[in-house]
């Protein structure tokens, strides 16, 4: 097992299945791994704003008997350039995990070159692998299996990232629609990935025969440039989530989204809010998931 998770490619498929495993387990019997953390200290360095992840993460670890202590971008010495390997050498001393979210997915690689404890990823610029393994398990738990396909729609960001290196591991078909003018830099290189033809600009044509329709929000944390706000919004207006695009995927096609939702943005409040989402059964997932990494992280 990787101690480190900083990429969705840590983690081989027996890996990941699993943690997909253990997060069902976990689910139905709460108290369990009630103490497998004690004398555990986990550290929550967080430079960017986080609802979910954090309070699920930070409960995930009191639940199983371990401590947590925050740390923000303005009230360490991050914020005033410290060299993020000096943090790395110093703060293995102090604790045994940092789950940390960062602006430069860089940064979360050079922080596990210097530092002697396991990493974990709780959202960079290029991946947010912990949010995907939740969703596998949220997938898993429905299909039973990874023969489907999934379509995201909208701006291809972390999420993404994470989701196609999930669908080469798992084997689960994927599609994008999402405009040209905001490709991210995995999209750039979707051949070298092996991934070949899955972009579209048409998201109808996307969406066909889908099983799932996850999307995400149009600008990212850290994506934000005010000059282009309108011009962005313009483009993306082609590839929200709307009732009309569900007569495209399958009959039962489920909608996701890792929240916060920007409704009447990428999607419709009506499609957020119905039969078809699964969007609050991703977020309780994440604790379940969350609580599987870290026992799996110390194989207990
Ligand atoms: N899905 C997710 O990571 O949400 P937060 O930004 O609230 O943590
Ligand atoms: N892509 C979003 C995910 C938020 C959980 C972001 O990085 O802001």
């Amino acid at each position: 097992m990787a101690k480190s998770i900083i990429s969705v490619s840590d983690l081989n498929k027996q890996e990941i299945f699993d943690m997909i495993n253990l997060a069902g387990i976990l689910k139905k019997d709460k108290n369990l791994y009630g103490d497998a953390l004690s004398k555990k200290i986990f550290l929550l360095l967080f430079e960017k704003q986080s609802t979910r992840t954090r309070v699920s993460f930070e409960s995930a670890i009191k639940q199983m008997n371990g401590k947590t202590i925050f740390l923000g971008r303005n009230e360490s010495q991050l914020s005033r350039n410290e060299r993020i390997e000096d943090m790395a050498r110093v703060l293995d001393k102090y604790v045994d995990c940092v789950i940390a979210r960062v602006y430069k997915h860089d940064d979360l690689l050079k922080f596990k070159n210097f530092a002697d404890i396991p990493i974990i990823n709780a959202l960079s610029d290029l991946e947010h692998p912990v949010q995907i393994l939740s969703d596998l398990f949220t997938m898993f738990e429905i299909k039973k299996n990874f023969d489907f396909k999934l379509t995201y729609v909208g701006d291809c960001n972390n999420v993404t990232n994470s989701l196609i290196l999930a669908s080469k591991i798992m084997g689960f078909e994927i599609s994008l629609a999402s405009p040209k003018k905001y490709e991210g830099e995995y999209i750039k290189n979707l051949n070298k990935t092996g991934i070949k033809n899955v972009v579209f600009e048409n998201i109808t044509d996307a969406v066909k025969d889908a099983d799932f329709i996850y999307t995400d929000v149009w600008t990212s944390m850290g994506q934000e440039v005010k000059e282009d706000e309108n011009e962005r919004l313009k483009t993306f207006e082609k590839f929200r989530i709307t009732k009309k695009l569900l007569n495209f995927a399958k009959k039962d096609v489920r909608i996701m989204h890792c929240m916060p939702i920007h409704y009447g943005m990428e999607i419709e409040e009506d499609v957020a809010n119905s039969g078809h989402s699964i969007i609050f059964a991703q977020a309780e997932n994440k604790i379940y998931m969350e609580k599987a990494v870290l026992a799996k992280i110390w194989d207990f």
